[in-house]
């Protein structure tokens, strides 16, 4: 059986990505000592790229000093990191038909740098750790959107085809958005506007600075799973707002540290104990999709099985399915299923690719266990 619908080309504005196939945004914790791109990463990326993988998205890619996570994790918040950028971005259109987006972030309230203490929109404790951020001022803010503006389009000038906004998974954007973390009374708190005035403001300054030729994505967060936290009913008002106003691609997602430890469920990535638990956001996409204009929306979560992807692109619920796990795994697996062995991704999703201790890179151990006992 041939996948005709996941194997189709399809545009993120102007952008053509040859098949319904992205990898969604990994951090790998591969780059070089802070944040500067090494070997290790342009290895992970090209493997990716020529695995068959239609887009693939970054890790999470700091904007600010202050917003990292890890020594390393990649960063953009100075020119210093453009050579390096560059290189990757190269090496991955080296693969003439793969597109390449660069997904921008702060850690924000889950930030833990020795040197720099987390911020936040409120000072509400971090449930894991105990740690309380620092509220911004609203200057502060704004020299912060000016930062997600000035990292996006040195994204740009480095070559990437895309770029993503996280606003997910409890760091900084999705702080805003999220009642449990934002209490603010000012212009950046209160109403769903003022909630999202943070994101349209970044948005705003990348069309200004950079009008269409470069289109705009948001990873977006659309329920804590939490109570007090955002609800899927106004996580969907969300995406029609930011699809209103031009998004040219929503990726939904949610849930975040906080998630784990009240409810012991591991959203954003779910453990899958069988079929059932797959396509975790599927309900979700299916309600916001209608609502899309002209804005694309990407699924994620739990896709594993390659006869369904085919069906939710083919019914339309998603334009484009996203993975993460699976291709940390297998990152062949696209041309694996173009080339017609249809068995699904071999992840098992037992997370045991976040790494156990902050600074090693993320891997499958499963792989590597399963790889050692063969040898
Ligand atoms: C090791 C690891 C690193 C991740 N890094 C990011 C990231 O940098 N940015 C992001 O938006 N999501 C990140 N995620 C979440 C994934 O992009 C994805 O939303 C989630 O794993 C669900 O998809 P899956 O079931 O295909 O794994 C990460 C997940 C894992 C397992």
């Amino acid at each position: 059986m041939e996948l005709m619908n996941l194997f189709s080309p399809e545009k993120i504005a102007n952008v053509q990505i040859k098949n319904r196939i992205v990898r969604s945004a990994t951090f790998m914790a591969s780059s070089e000592k802070y944040g500067y791109v090494g070997q290790d990463l342009i290895n992970i990326n090209s493997k990716l790229a020529s695995g068959g993988t239609g887009l693939i998205i970054s890790g999470y890619t700091a904007v600010d000093p202050g917003g990292t996570a890890s020594p390393y994790q990649e960063c953009l918040y100075d020119d210093s990191f453009i050579s390096g950028q560059k290189k990757l971005v190269k090496a991955v259109h080296e693969y003439s038909d793969v597109k390449f987006a660069l997904q921008i972030a702060h850690t924000g309230r889950l930030g833990y740098h020795p040197k720099y203490p987390a911020v936040a929109p409120s000072p509400i404790p971090v449930k894991e750790t105990g740690i309380t951020p620092r509220e911004l001022t609203s200057e502060e803010i704004k020299e912060l959107i000016k930062k997600f503006i000035e990292a996006g389009i040195r994204g740009y000038e480095c070559g990437y085809d895309v770029v993503q906004l996280h606003a997910a998974h409890g760091y900084f954007l999705s702080n805003f958005i999220s009642p449990y973390t934002n209490k603010r009374t000012d212009e950046f708190g209160g109403n769903i506007e003022n909630r999202a005035r943070i994101i349209i403001n970044i948005y705003n300054g990348l069309r200004d600075e950079l009008g269409k030729k470069f289109p705009i994505m948001i990873k977006l967060q659309i329920d804590d799973f939490i109570p007090d936290g955002l609800q899927f009913e106004e996580g969907i008002k969300f995406a029609e707002l930011f699809s209103e106003i031009g998004f040219d691609a929503i990726e939904p997602s949610g849930g975040s540290e906080e998630t784990r430890v009240l409810t012991k469920k591991s959203y954003p990535c779910l453990i899958i104990k069988s079929s059932d638990d797959e396509n975790y956001f599927l309900p979700y996409a299916k309600k916001i999709k209608p609502l899309m204009k002209n804005c694309k929306l990407i699924l994620v979560g739990g896709i594993r099985d390659p006869l369904q992807a085919e069906k939710i692109i083919q019914d339309k619920n998603a334009d484009f399915i996203s993975l993460c796990r699976p291709l940390i795994y297998e990152p062949n697996l696209p041309n694996r299923w173009k080339e017609g062995d249809l068995s699904p991704a071999k992840c098992i999703s037992c997370n045991n690719c976040f790494p156990r201790f902050r600074d090693d890179a993320v891997c499958c151990v499963t792989k590597n266990q399963l790889e050692k006992k063969k040898n």
